[in-house]
């Protein structure tokens, strides 16, 4: 029987007790005390993968901690429960499909059975497809209505349709091939196309419409109005196929939509929107730093899912990373998780985890449908330092939430400017020290006493500047970003957040809950514009119905 379908209730395994009784016994345990005490802290509680570097030693951990976590995924199947994600089994059981991005980092010649068919090879026809495509607008061959070749590629997608592309064609832009420029454009507001539009010329834009499943509102209706624009600019219906393409599993709509067939790049129903950048979601990535380099993003993904499958769990990245979420939010009260990419390049890496990680484990019953008794996934949030060192650090400083948090710094700048790199990554390694160590009464007296201030005056301040410390973070270091490390980086992720899901029992590849926003919103669509007559379940639905007719009437 496959793992997915054996419902356990983690709480009673013996681990999970033992885990229990051991963060106890953790109450007042000391990070500082524990690297004063211990100097091998750092080279016990670090290793190197895939070409990152993970430093866990600033965790409100032991080595028993750690074997305790260990023995839980052992004792939750977690050996098996990656085996069958990467078998192809339906790990995803609420919609009876596999979840197989990694099939999409496989080697030629690779074999892969689902529902009886090796879909590798589907999967390299489709990356030869964006060779030929990227190849032929690169080099100027793909041309406008005009004639003049494309200088601006337009993602409209949404979610995992948007979010992967994004950071990742951002976060390689010193690879970015010279004469295409990439856009997206994701958000229903018109304000964001009229903008984007400002910026463009129909004769040399080209559109892909990406979409799994060809029915999201948004997309359709950003694709509808881009589609209006361009015939508005001077573009005509005959010519529509040099400037729309679709990435989709849904062929049939994409061809109503007007693309013809031969432009629409597939997608399977076994790779999830949040996993699917590997995938021809992945085209505007491809377009932007070139098909070479988009395969390297690839294999580095490619390492990283060995590494998770291979290492033991003791040395393996994701694993303990995963693990090391479960302890906090499960034994410590987190209730969110901090993603502090210290890299320009890499400030949308924490909307696209948000996604990721929230879709994925934000779920409240097991893969047999049971409840869950116990806290699932997060809160993921954070954003680019140093800025928030000005702005929210505070807080993961001295509020009293535990907030543990992924520090993500390269060594080398892409475009160094005097020492501001330097400055960059001391910054980084600042912060995470201070949320360890923080500061005593006795030590923010001492500071004070030091300046010259009158006792009484210490008494009063002191308290403020004390800083409980203790505070737990991860610290992943890169050379610097290239395709290779990135792909690496967020297969990383997407495996962490795996991990969970199985300790939890949870089904990390479905998202029920987004649709109940959905399908509410076409009945309040309807009361809007006037052509349902009954009125919102709600009165405050219905009052706020109410303002923005009265305000459209007139
Ligand atoms: O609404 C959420 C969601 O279903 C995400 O899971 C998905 O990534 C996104 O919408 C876009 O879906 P599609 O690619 O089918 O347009």
């Amino acid at each position: 029987m496959a793992y997915y379908r054996t419902p356990h209730d983690v709480t009673t395994l013996p681990a999970w007790q033992a885990l229990t009784d051991h963060r106890k016994a953790m109450q007042n345990f000391s990070m500082r005390d524990a690297f004063n005490e211990d100097p091998k802290r750092f080279d016990e509680f670090t290793l190197s993968s895939s070409g990152l570097f993970l430093d866990y030693s600033k965790n409100l951990i032991t080595s028993e901690t750690r074997q305790l976590l260990v023995n839980l995924a052992n004792e939750v199947g977690l050996k098996d429960a990656i085996k069958a994600q990467y078998d192809g089994e339906l790990v995803n059981a609420s919609e009876g499909r596999p979840a197989l991005h990694t099939a999409l980092r496989r080697p030629v010649g690779d074999k892969l059975q689902v529902n009886g068919v090796n879909v590798m090879p589907e999967v390299h026809k489709v990356l030869n497809q964006m060779t030929d495509l990227v190849g032929r607008i690169h080099d100027g061959l793909w041309r406008g209505y005009t004639e003049k070749p494309i200088t601006d590629i337009v993602n409209i997608g949404i979610g995992g349709s948007f979010l992967g592309p994004e950071l990742v064609s951002e976060a390689l832009l010193s690879y970015a091939q010279k004469g295409v420029r990439c856009h997206y454009l994701a958000n229903i507001d018109g304000t964001e196309l009229h903008e984007l539009t400002s910026k463009l010329r129909a004769e040399t834009t080209l559109f892909i419409v990406s979409s799994k499943t060809f029915t999201t509102l948004e997309t359709l209706k950003n694709a509808t109005a881009a589609r209006a624009w361009y015939l508005a600019q001077g573009g005509s219906e005959a010519e529509l196929h040099r400037h729309f393409i679709a990435v989709s599993s849904n062929n049939a709509a994409a061809v109503a939509f007007g693309i013809r067939e031969e432009n629409i790049f597939p997608m399977w129903d076994w790779v999830g929107g949040r996993y699917s950048l590997w995938s021809a979601i992945g085209l505007p990535i491809a377009l932007a730093i070139g098909m070479s380099n988009f395969k390297e993003l690839l294999s580095g993904a490619y390492t990283m899912d060995q590494h998770f499958q291979n290492a033991s769990f003791e040395q393996n990245m994701p694993v303990l990373l995963g693990l090391l979420g479960v302890w906090y939010g499960n034994f410590w009260g987190a209730q969110s998780h901090a993603i502090l990419p210290y890299d320009h390049y890499l400030r949308n890496i924490t909307k696209h985890l948000q996604q990721l990680d929230m879709e994925s484990n934000g779920k409240s019953v097991r893969q047999d449908g049971v409840p869950v008794n116990i806290d699932t996934g997060p809160v993921i949030w954070g954003g680019v330092g140093a800025n928030g060192q000005h702005a929210y650090h505070q807080l993961l400083h001295q509020g009293t939430l535990l907030i543990p948090a992924d520090f993500i710094v390269p060594i080398v700048s892409f475009n160094p400017v005097s020492d501001h790199h330097q400055w960059l990554y001391a910054n980084c390694l600042s912060q995470s020290q201070a949320l360890m160590q923080g500061k005593t009464r006795a030590e923010a007296e001492a500071e004070l006493r030091a300046k010259g201030m009158p006792e009484e005056e210490v008494q009063r301040v002191a308290p403020h500047k004390v800083i409980p410390g203790n505070r737990p973070s991860n610290t992943i270091v890169v050379e610097r970003i290239s395709p290779r490390r990135l792909g690496a980086l967020v297969a990383m992720y997407e495996h962490k957040v795996f991990v969970q899901s199985v300790v939890w029992g949870t089904n990390a590849f479905d998202q029920w809950g987004v649709e109940l926003g959905k399908e509410l919103g076409k009945g309040v669509y309807s009361r809007l514009v006037g052509t349902e007559e009954s009125v919102a379940e709600d009165a405050s639905t219905q009052g706020l119905i109410n303002y923005f007719r009265g305000r459209h009437r007139g």
